[in-house]
């Protein structure tokens, strides 16, 4: 069985667009950016870059970068839209690269896709030169332990989002728009740990709210833990 991507290619290049969805637009875009672009770059690698529009950004800043993703068709779509970039299919847990080959390593909402977390990690960071980042969008563990999508009615009309089996590490499909596809539900202390555990050193948290966008749908993404953005600074 599939992890449902191949499938879901098609559905997932039209849910993107051209500016990718609200949370992309909207919440992850602006921080994601404004990290990878506070120091000079000079060669980053997207583990799980979809069609490619965190790449774009990055190269439209004067970052070379390379795109990996298992996905054929959304490999294929990015390297269509950006002619002059780098596109490569492959897992994230057997990066074929020489050690130390790029200085910002970047996972933008892969990680719960990504099913062996500590391969995946191991092989981010021994791609990762010295003083080189990993920059981590992902939705936080409190959201992906979420009960049939979370948000439910109350008895009074109102909302309430509901998270159960949080300590549990398990695979969900979840499925919108056309897209179905296999995620991991992870509490933050797993990927904390894990990270914790390679030896690297936090320097940037946050939990971004919404900027702009439809009014109601800013309101229920703040009422949420529902992104983290993390950046992790490989020692010398
Ligand atoms: C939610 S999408 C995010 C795509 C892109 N980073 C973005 O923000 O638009 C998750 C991506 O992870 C990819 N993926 C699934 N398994 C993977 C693996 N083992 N290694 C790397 N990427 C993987 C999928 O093909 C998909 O493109």
């Amino acid at each position: 069985m599939t992890d449902g991507w191949e499938e879901s290619a098609v559905a997932w290049i039209a849910e993107m667009g051209d500016r990718g969805d609200f949370s992309r637009e909207f919440v992850l875009d602006t921080p994601m950016l404004a990290r990878a672009t506070r120091r000079p770059y000079r060669a980053a690698l997207d583990v799980g870059c979809g069609e490619g529009r965190f790449c774009r950004m990055l190269r439209a800043n004067g970052i070379p970068t390379v795109g990996l993703d298992p996905t054929r068709e959304l490999i294929a779509r990015a390297a269509e839209r950006d002619p002059g970039g780098d596109y490569r299919v492959g897992v994230a847990e057997a990066i074929e690269a020489p050690d130390a080959a790029f200085d910002l390593v970047v996972s933008y909402l892969s990680l719960i896709d990504i099913p062996d977390l500590d391969a995946a990690l191991a092989e981010m960071v021994r791609v990762l030169a010295p003083g080189g980042t990993l920059l981590i969008a992902n939705l936080n563990g409190f959201a992906t332990a979420a009960v049939g999508g979370g948000w439910t009615r109350t008895p009074l009309g109102g909302r309430i989002f509901k998270i159960d089996h949080y300590l549990e590490e398990r695979a969900e499909w979840a499925a919108w728009r056309g897209i179905r596809v296999q995620n991991r539900h992870r509490p933050l202390s797993r990927y904390l740990r894990a990270l914790l555990e390679r030896g690297l050193i936090l320097r940037h948290f946050d939990e971004p709210a919404p900027s702009g966008g439809d009014a109601a749908k800013a309101d229920r993404y703040r009422r949420v833990p529902l992104f983290l953005v993390m950046e992790w600074e490989k020692p010398r």
